[in-house]
């Protein structure tokens, strides 16, 4: 739950603010974001990497715009002095749209557009991290035509096996993302891109998956990345100013869920392995850079929605309830991609007794689960108000329009204000986009 969460007089506040106020003022489902939370944990991020790493290069720290962007967190992450890493045009726009500098910006994609490529060297973006051969020679090819050189970060398969789920580890061989440190393939775009004109190799990058709860795989990892950056050095006498190892760090879903370790052991951990090899390798240290997401905005989100229809469904091992509420999988995919689990609480007030319930949404399908198991008081019913917490990375983020449900806004919470950052999507929205079709009045 965020920090400011609490019950006030039997209802949960957040930032200061009631939920049923909230609910009566924006309706449900409704995603609240918890400003402070997220600017004391953008702050906590920069601050243990700045400490950690105040003795040998620096550090920068990349908000990753992929776990939820909009202007509004761009301009509060910025304001907290972290840079912003986006992988598409929407997310390097809505950067740009909220006065982060290219040069504060980090720009992914494993498939990026001509037109992306362009609109990313027009901004002067600080970097672009590059997964494969053929982009390098795609990024070549604009930057000449645009008469620029390209900043260049090669994102290196380092093959430590971390991650939350299957689909969200990233470093080991068999996926889509990276150059393969023990294939070579790293190696053949290390000398690709210094004999390319307009392209500047700046550093080398990896992110090893998501979700992770264990500080050895990022020091594995940036052991190998430094390791590469020796050979770099030793091979081709180019020193490699930057690292980047990435994001990944995870937070706690549940209460069963292990405490994460902190931004600060996380950046004495990494802190450390670059010293170490550093003295070992007699190379200076590099700067180094980290594209925390989930960790920086996941705790600071809470989904509101309204219970609906309540029923019960007698199973061999005793009764289970079904709340449905009036959302679900189009705002929160993540239990029925990943199997994610939350836990949930009647926010609206207190209730009484508890009782084993499983939230359901609205959606015509039955994985639409968004809390698959947790006890909820049994007077629950219809018109209360349940709150999601941890919600805030990776669900408005993916939200989608199925069953042309549209996506919920987001308003933000702060000392007992509140206000939109992203307004609610309405039907008309959706069906704007038959406009066209309508217009032409075809049968
Ligand atoms: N940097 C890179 C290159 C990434 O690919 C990612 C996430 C991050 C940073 C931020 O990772 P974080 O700190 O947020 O874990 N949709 C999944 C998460 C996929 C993460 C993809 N890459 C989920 O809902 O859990």
């Amino acid at each position: 739950w965020p920090s400011s969460a609490r019950r006030v007089g039997g209802e949960i506040a957040i930032g200061g603010v009631g939920v049923s106020e909230l609910a009566a003022e924006y309706g449900t489902p409704l995603y609240v974001l918890d400003e402070d939370v997220l600017r004391a944990r953008a702050r906590a991020w920069k601050e243990a990497m700045d400490e950690a790493f105040s003795r040998l290069r620096g550090a920068d720290v990349y908000y990753a715009g992929k776990a939820f962007l909009c202007v509004a967190v761009a301009k509060a992450v910025a304001h907290e002095g972290l840079a912003v890493d986006a992988c598409s045009e929407g997310e390097l726009r809505t950067a740009l749209a909220a006065g982060v500098p290219g040069s504060r910006i980090g720009m992914h994609g494993n498939n990026k557009s001509r037109e992306e490529v362009e609109l990313a060297l027009r901004a002067e973006v600080g970097h672009f991290v590059v997964d494969s051969l053929a982009e390098l020679e795609f990024v070549d090819s604009i930057a000449r035509d645009e008469g620029a050189v390209a900043s260049v970060m090669l994102r290196v398969t380092t093959g430590v096996h971390a991650g939350g789920h299957e689909y969200m580890s990233t470093a080991v061989e068999d996926q889509k993302f990276g150059l393969s440190i023990a294939s070579g393939a790293a190696w053949q775009a290390v000398e690709k891109t210094v004999n390319a004109p307009n392209l500047r190799l700046v550093g080398l990058h990896s992110h090893i998956g998501s979700q992770i709860l264990v500080v050895e795989a990022f020091e594995e990892a940036a052991r190998a990345v430094l390791d590469l950056r020796a050979r770099v050095h030793r091979e081709i006498g180019l020193e490699l100013r930057e690292v980047d190892f990435g994001g990944g760090y995870g937070i706690r879903y549940t209460g069963g869920d292990s405490a994460p370790p902190s931004p600060a052991q996380l950046a004495s951990a990494l802190a450390s392995v670059v010293a170490s090899h550093s003295a070992e390798s007699g190379i200076e240290p590099p700067r180094v850079s980290i594209e925390p997401g989930r960790n920086i905005v996941g705790p600071a989100g809470v989904t509101l929605y309204t219970v609906g229809t309540v029923k019960t469904v007698e199973l061999e091992d005793g009764p289970r309830r079904y709340v449905s509420v009036d959302g679900g999988m189009s705002d929160n995919i993540r239990p029925a991609l990943y199997d994610a689990a939350y836990t949930a609480a009647l926010a609206s007030r207190e209730g009484e007794g508890r009782v084993r319930s499983r939230v359901v949404g609205k959606h015509c399908e039955s994985g639409d689960i968004v809390v698959r198991d947790v006890s909820l008081p049994e007077d629950l019913a219809a018109g209360d108000i349940l709150a999601v917490p941890a919600t805030g990375a990776y669900g408005r983020s993916m939200a989608s329009n199925y069953n042309h449900v549209p996506r919920p806004g987001v308003v933000a919470v702060r000392g007992g204000a509140s206000r939109w950052i992203v307004r609610r999507e309405t039907v008309e929205d959706l069906l704007a986009l038959d406009a066209d079709y309508l217009r032409r009045g075809e049968d």
